[in-house]
């Protein structure tokens, strides 16, 4: 009987030292919901990736990593149960990326969106690294030397996944060798929680200001909460509201129960935007509580010796993949 692949593998950049509750409700809850649902699952930092817009800052990079792992933990990624590893801290990830780049058509990558965007945002060609190019072929990297059966990210991450199953069929065609398996996408269904907008209803983004994050305190959030987005023309609590349009309310939907009645007496002007940003409060203090515990416990060099274990593991598997690539490229 053959043996059913339940492996999936995920990642984020270590562009920031802290995930917000965008990135957990994302991509990270998914994680977590699969890894408890019995799939063995690889959990990785993108550090590698974190160059690619931050060379000039690497140090902070790889301390952002470790922070990142510890926010991985403490949203509920068990490393007894998963393998948690730094990018860089498996070099097979360098030299499977060098094989797969010679293989990959510069077209693909230069039509790629998110590469569009980010060579805007650097300022053309003369301060865009080499390495950003190459962003896709890496995350295939990363992906590929697992060989999993999924792949559960954030809907932002279709493009480069694409471009992933793309480069595994060219690998086998190339090289006559069936060595890579084509992986789903995963990607959460929950409208709502995906798409959980920042305290001034713009996307949660570090760089508007307008996060929740994992590893803020009760009063941290509380004090965030009070300045949050709600209906410009509710000044009183009588006015009527648009629940649609207001970011407390939006966290009402997903983090309260008792939000159906919560939006009916907003829209009537039954309630004040005060006693809204109260409930949101406990109920987003309740749902982090969970976390700020788990996290209390990781002090010290507890995060090291889960790292150093977790690149061990995920150095086995790669290392077997990567025998088999240069294998099938009868390089000796
Ligand atoms: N590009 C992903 C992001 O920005 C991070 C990432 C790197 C990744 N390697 C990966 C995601 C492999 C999934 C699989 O979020």
């Amino acid at each position: 009987m053959a043996e059913t692949n339940r492996r999936i593998l995920s990642g984020m950049r270590s562009t920031n030292p802290r995930l917000h509750l965008g990135n957990y409700e994302g991509a990270l809850r998914n994680w977590v919901d699969l890894q408890n649902e019995g799939y063995d699952l690889f959990c990785m930092v993108a550090d590698l990736h974190a160059l690619t817009t931050m060379a000039e800052n690497s140090g902070e990079v790889s301390r952002n990593a470790r922070e990142i792992a510890k926010d991985y933990i403490a949203a509920g990624i068990d490393p007894a149960k998963s393998v948690v590893f730094i990018q860089s801290h498996v070099p097979e990830h360098s030299e499977a990326h060098v094989l797969l780049s010679m293989m990959t058509p510069l077209g693909w990558l230069e039509r790629t969106p998110t590469y569009k965007e980010k060579q805007t945002d650097l300022g053309g060609a003369e301060r865009e690294p080499y390495g950003l190019l190459g962003y896709p072929v890496l995350q295939t990297v990363d992906i590929l030397l697992y060989k999993p059966y999924g792949v559960p990210v954030g809907r932002d991450q279709a493009p480069h996944l694409e471009i992933g199953n793309d480069i595994a069929l060219r690998f086998n065609r190339i090289t006559g060798k069936e060595v890579f398996a084509p992986y789903k996408y995963l990607i959460p269904e929950d409208e709502n929680r995906a798409k959980l907008p920042g305290l001034d209803m713009r996307k949660m983004s570090k760089s508007y200001d307008n996060c929740i994050y994992l590893s803020d305190s009760e009063d941290e959030t509380a004090e965030k909460l009070k300045s949050a987005f709600t209906t410009p023309t509710k000044l009183r609590k009588t006015d009527p509201g648009i629940p649609e349009g207001c970011a407390v309310c939006q966290y009402l939907r997903v983090y309260s129960p008792n939000w159906e009645a919560a939006w009916n007496e907003d829209r009537a002007g039954e309630r004040g935007c005060m006693q809204s940003k109260k409930e949101a409060t406990e109920a987003i203090n309740e749902y982090l509580r969970p976390m700020r515990e788990r996290r209390k416990e990781l002090d010290g060099d507890a995060i090291e010796d889960i790292l150093r274990d977790g690149a061990k593991r995920a150095r086995e598997f790669a290392g077997a993949t990567l025998a088999e690539m240069r294998a099938a490229m009868g390089m000796y």
